[in-house]
């Protein structure tokens, strides 16, 4: 039987461990995390959502901080159009961010950033182009585009030196719309690198409705995107994601023609990842029930998550004037809408209550109290070992890794227990 070290992904004349760690924001694909896919010949990605609170965090800059200050002003008024991103800084915390870790590169592999174009960040067309282009300044190997149809975003960055040179690829969750994504970017004569085709079993946002996820399969929709790849005679690498959770799962994407795999839940439970360990935990133990598919992403886009998440039912203040990420074109967001209903029915009061249908992603996000997660959560207990408190042993990024890339028969390594 074969196992993942038998296949390499190749760009160009180089090749990689066909394994592609995902974005995962905020800053839960941690520069750690993406090093060690880097330094065992794989793709690891940092993300760049809410960038400018990561590089406070890391590098104790004072972003946030000043950006409040600046619009405090503006904390009581629920109109938050004024509340602009700074794009000079905005380029400073992401050219931080991401040359950081590159300057930190060992090894083979390579390091990606993951781009959502939902972080639409009170502009846009002008954060996003800002985002793009310092992650280019900064020397990153590749950028992944996200969370959106990103019809534009080659354009945005078709000017900058390294445009055709650095591996550019895009999330499709259907053949359709890698269709529409290459038609808009015809004229630009320019193909993305690769092509991550995310199923509906992945963390994060889904692209698929919140009713209809159940109704799709990964390998039919890989298939569908490897058959229509070749009938235009494109040899675009296809990446397969979402509920990637053994290594035999990896090879029969491999065998079907995949180039690799794109995983992220077996990661989470990792000491390299982002979440607290409490957060980590909570993973471990969850069971089938407590995974859930709900609407409260003000993205739009439907998310999986923990159900005992303390983001759902939450009734903070909107932290725009510290974050703004999902802020649309006009300074308006889904969760703002629902805050207000909520103050409106308290007589004018957000004490004590609770904002069920959106929640304060920014906010929480931030502070790791969203826990989306992928489908397969709950079988993350049988990678590790229950310690006698009924904690679970956190695993290496190495270990993982590297039983995606030599295990077979469905197996899953156990780490060596630690004392
Ligand atoms: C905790 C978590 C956070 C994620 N955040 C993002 C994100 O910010 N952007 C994104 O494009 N995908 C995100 N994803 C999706 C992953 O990058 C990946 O494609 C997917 O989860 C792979 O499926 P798996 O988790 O079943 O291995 C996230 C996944 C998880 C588990």
């Amino acid at each position: 039987m074969k196992r993942v070290d038998d296949f390499r992904l190749r760009f160009g004349d180089k090749e990689y461990v066909p394994i592609m760690i995902g974005g995962m924001g905020v800053d839960i694909s941690t520069a750690g995390l993406a090093l060690e896919a880097a330094r065992l010949g794989g793709i690891g990605h940092i993300s760049d959502a809410m960038v400018e609170d990561v590089s406070d965090r890391r590098f104790d800059t004072t972003f946030v901080k000043d950006k409040t200050k600046l619009y405090k002003h503006n904390i009581l008024n629920m109109d938050k159009s004024s509340v602009q991103f700074d794009l000079e800084r905005l380029a400073e915390a992401q050219r931080l961010h991401i040359g950081r870790t590159m300057e930190a590169k060992k090894g083979p592999g390579l390091i990606f950033v993951n781009c959502m174009e939902k972080l639409t960040m009170n502009g846009p067309k002008e954060t996003l182009r800002t985002r793009l282009n310092a992650a280019l300044d900064a020397g990153i190997d590749g950028i992944t585009l996200s969370a959106g149809l990103h019809f534009g975003s080659f354009a945005l960055m078709a000017d900058h030196p390294r445009f055709r040179e650095a591996k550019l690829g895009i999330i499709v969750s259907s053949v359709r719309a890698l269709q529409i994504f290459l038609r808009k970017n015809a004229k630009l004569d320019r193909l993305p690198d690769y092509v991550i085709v995310e199923g509906p079993l992945a963390g994060g946002h889904l692209g698929f409705g919140l009713d209809d996820w159940k109704e799709f399969d990964l390998h039919v929709i890989t298939q569908e995107v490897l058959d229509y790849l070749k009938k235009e005679g494109l040899s675009i690498p296809v990446i397969a994601a979402g509920g990637v959770f053994t290594g035999s799962d990896a090879v029969s994407f491999l065998e079907m023609g995949a180039a690799g795999v794109q995983v992220a839940t077996r990661f989470t439970v990792t000491k390299e990842c982002g979440l607290p360990d409490k957060v980590k935990q909570e993973y471990f133990k969850a069971s089938e029930e407590d995974i859930i598919v709900n609407g409260v992403s003000p993205t739009g886009y439907p998310m999986r998550m923990l159900k005992n998440t303390p983001a759902i039912g939450a009734g903070i203040r909107p932290g725009c004037e510290s974050y703004g990420y999902l802020l649309d074109a006009s300074g308006n967001c889904a969760y703002i809408n629902s805050y207000n209903r909520e103050v409106l029915a308290n007589n004018g009061s957000d004490k004590g209550i609770s904002v069920m249908d959106k929640t304060c992603l920014c906010t929480h996000m931030r502070n790791f109290n969203c826990w989306t997660c992928g489908h397969y959560t709950y079988r993350l207990k049988d990678t590790s070992h229950k310690l006698p408190n009924g904690d679970y042993q956190l695993l290496s990024a190495e270990h993982v890794f590297k039983d995606y890339q030599f295990s077979t028969d469905n197996t899953i390594a156990l780490p060596e227990k630690e004392l």
